[in-house]
């Protein structure tokens, strides 16, 4: 009797540790996500996360009796060998695994061993399989993710694309935690030329040399997830709406003197205003009028003072001749680039602008003068003497 009145406290006393526990647990994560996300707004991720688990099939432990061993490995039929050793601190100490999330809660589908039967040809199909673990907690990031150009490209079969673990890892996932230069090397492992080429722009090098937050990184051009790209119609026409976020903002853009102007007067330019109506009427186009880019390069942006910028004076006839096969020195010269004329820049146009400013209002005011005055003397003014003598 007793023994088994004991066995039921014993029953009792752990389901109520695990209703606490659980709940606890609930607690601690709302807790903590509030200081993440506005406290007055739920947690995107409160409504579509489940909590860690407190009975799993296999434990943690369980797993890594096996994989914690290092000579672990699988060979696959691509001839790759699939290291299957996990690091136990190393998950632990991921965002994961400090939130107390288990193995089976991402390998959902491995209650024990023998595994279920895979058909990995290769390590991709491995990270590619996979990815389908992060949509489950992660619903908002997999959307995004969806709509982009490498989760097309994926399915189109170009396995080389990017999916959740080529960018965040798996069992050593950290927030990027706005340390920026981490986002660029999340892109670096696949896109390393354009990496090579953007560090020595006038925003990689700011980047990557000086931790400087201002500037874009990759992802701040092409999306976190929704990545698009050129082959996306309409990205280059609307590129320079990319620029504008920051190069319109004077306050940022104060910190550096650099000109705002650069937005209105490319808009007021010839090759500007063409493309302004071209978007509105056709945006899926493309457009042979230059937008910021075909000037200043993409990755390779730089200080129009440096000498491999595409608009230092020198290399600017070159830049116009892309397009204009028969410009001469004067054709550049005579362009009135991002300025408004002043006093500085463009001086004579700036004087003559000024001259006819006084000149045709001056010229047309002495005339209507005249033709006032004449009118009145004919018309209107009736000397007293009339038909009298005049001197
Ligand atoms: C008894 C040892 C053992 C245990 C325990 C074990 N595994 Fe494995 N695991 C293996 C071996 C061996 C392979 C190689 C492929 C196979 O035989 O299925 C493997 C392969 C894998 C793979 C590679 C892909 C696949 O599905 O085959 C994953 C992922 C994996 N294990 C996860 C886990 C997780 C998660 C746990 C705990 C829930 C676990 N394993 C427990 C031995 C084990
Ligand atoms: C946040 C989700 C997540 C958790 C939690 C997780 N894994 Fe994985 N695991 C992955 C992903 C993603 C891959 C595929 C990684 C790749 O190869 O690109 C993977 C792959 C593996 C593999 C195959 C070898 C490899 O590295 O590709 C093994 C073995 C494995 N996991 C074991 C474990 C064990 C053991 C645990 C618990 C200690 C665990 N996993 C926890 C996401 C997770
Ligand atoms: C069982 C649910 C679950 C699964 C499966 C899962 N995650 Fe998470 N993930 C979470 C929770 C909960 C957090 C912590 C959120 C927080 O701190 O606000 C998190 C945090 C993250 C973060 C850090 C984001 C941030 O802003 O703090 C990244 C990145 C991430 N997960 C990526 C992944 C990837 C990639 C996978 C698949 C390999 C994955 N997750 C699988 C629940 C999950
Ligand atoms: C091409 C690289 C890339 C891929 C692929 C990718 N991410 Fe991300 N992810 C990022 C970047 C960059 C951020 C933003 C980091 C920052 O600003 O701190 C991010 C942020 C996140 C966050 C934090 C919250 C948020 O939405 O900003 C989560 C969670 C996340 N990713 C999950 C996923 C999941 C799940 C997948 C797969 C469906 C995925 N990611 C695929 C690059 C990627
Ligand atoms: C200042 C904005 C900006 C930044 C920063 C930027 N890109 Fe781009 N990227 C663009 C634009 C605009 C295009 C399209 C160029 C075109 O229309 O020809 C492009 C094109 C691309 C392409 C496809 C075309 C090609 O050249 O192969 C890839 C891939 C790419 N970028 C990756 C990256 C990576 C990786 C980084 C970070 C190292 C990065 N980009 C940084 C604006 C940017
Ligand atoms: C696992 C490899 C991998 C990673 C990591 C990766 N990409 Fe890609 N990406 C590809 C492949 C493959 C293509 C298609 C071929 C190409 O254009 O280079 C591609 C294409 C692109 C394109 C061109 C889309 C178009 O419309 O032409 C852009 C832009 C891009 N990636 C940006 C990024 C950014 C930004 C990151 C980092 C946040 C990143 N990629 C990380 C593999 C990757
Ligand atoms: C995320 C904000 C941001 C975006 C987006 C951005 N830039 Fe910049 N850009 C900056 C900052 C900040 C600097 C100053 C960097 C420095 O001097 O260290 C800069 C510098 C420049 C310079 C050099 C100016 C000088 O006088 O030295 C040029 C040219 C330039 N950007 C063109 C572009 C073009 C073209 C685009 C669009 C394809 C673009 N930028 C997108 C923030 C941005
Ligand atoms: C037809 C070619 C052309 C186009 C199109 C063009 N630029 Fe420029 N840009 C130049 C030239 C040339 C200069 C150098 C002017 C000088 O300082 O002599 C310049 C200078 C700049 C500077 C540096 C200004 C400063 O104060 O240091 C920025 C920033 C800039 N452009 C951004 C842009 C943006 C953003 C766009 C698109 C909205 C754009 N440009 C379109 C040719 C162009
Ligand atoms: C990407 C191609 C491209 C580049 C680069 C380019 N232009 Fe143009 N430009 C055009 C097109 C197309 C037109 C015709 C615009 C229209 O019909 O509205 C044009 C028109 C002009 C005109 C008006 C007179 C005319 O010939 O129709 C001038 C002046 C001009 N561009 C100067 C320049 C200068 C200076 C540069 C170099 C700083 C330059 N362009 C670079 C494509 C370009």
């Amino acid at each position: 009797m007793i023994l088994i009145n004991s066995k039921k406290m014993v029953r009792f006393a752990s389901i109520l540790l695990m209703a606490f526990l659980t709940l606890g647990g609930l607690f601690a994560l709302r807790g903590e996500r509030n200081t993440v996300y506005a406290s007055d707004q739920p947690s995107p991720l409160l409504q579509a996360t489940p909590g860690p688990v407190n009975f799993v099939p296999m434990s943690d432990d369980q797993c890594l009796e096996c994989h914690a061993d290092e000579k672990m490995i699988l060979p696959l039929p691509s001839g790759e060998q699939l290291s299957l050793q996990v690091d136990r601190i190393e998950y632990r100490t991921s965002v994961h695994g400090q939130k107390g999330y288990a193995c089976v809660q991402c390998h959902t589908d491995i209650t024990g061993f023998p595994h279920p039967e895979q058909n990995f040809q290769d390590t991709r199909d491995v990270t590619i399989y996979m990815a389908q673990a992060c949509a489950t907690c992660h619903e908002q990031a997999a959307e995004e993710y969806h709509t982009g150009t490498h989760s097309s490209l994926l399915e189109e079969g170009n396995k080389d694309s990017a999916t959740c673990a080529d960018c965040h890892g798996s069992h050593t996932i950290r927030d990027f935690g706005n340390i920026r230069t981490r986002i660029a090397a999340a892109c670096q492992q696949c896109h390393s030329e354009i990496y090579n080429v953007y560090q020595d722009s006038v925003h990689g090098a700011a980047l990557l040399d000086d931790f400087n937050p201002d500037v874009p990184a990759c992802s701040d051009c092409h999306g976190n997830h929704n990545n698009s790209g050129p082959t996306q119609a309409g990205f280059h026409v609307a590129s320079p709406e990319i620029c504008a976020t920051c190069h319109t903002d004077d306050t940022l853009m104060a910190k550096y003197e650099i000109n705002t102007d650069v937005f209105d007067t490319y808009f007021a330019d010839f090759h500007g205003s063409t493309v302004q109506i071209f978007e509105k009427t056709t945006p899926d186009q493309e457009t042979n009028k230059p937008v910021c880019i075909d000037c200043h390069g993409v990755h390779d942006i730089k200080s129009p003072d440096n000498v491999g910028s595409t608009v230092i004076k020198q290399n600017l006839l070159t830049t116009c001749q892309r397009c204009h096969p028969d410009a001469t020195p004067n054709f550049s010269d005579a362009w009135l680039s991002h300025y408004e004329p002043d006093l500085e820049n463009h001086t004579i146009v700036y004087l003559v602008d000024l001259f006819y400013k006084f000149f045709i209002p001056g010229t047309l005011g002495i005339m209507g003068f005249f033709v006032v005055t004449d009118f009145w003397r004919s018309r209107i003014y009736k000397p007293k003497t009339q038909g009298g003598k005049e001197s």
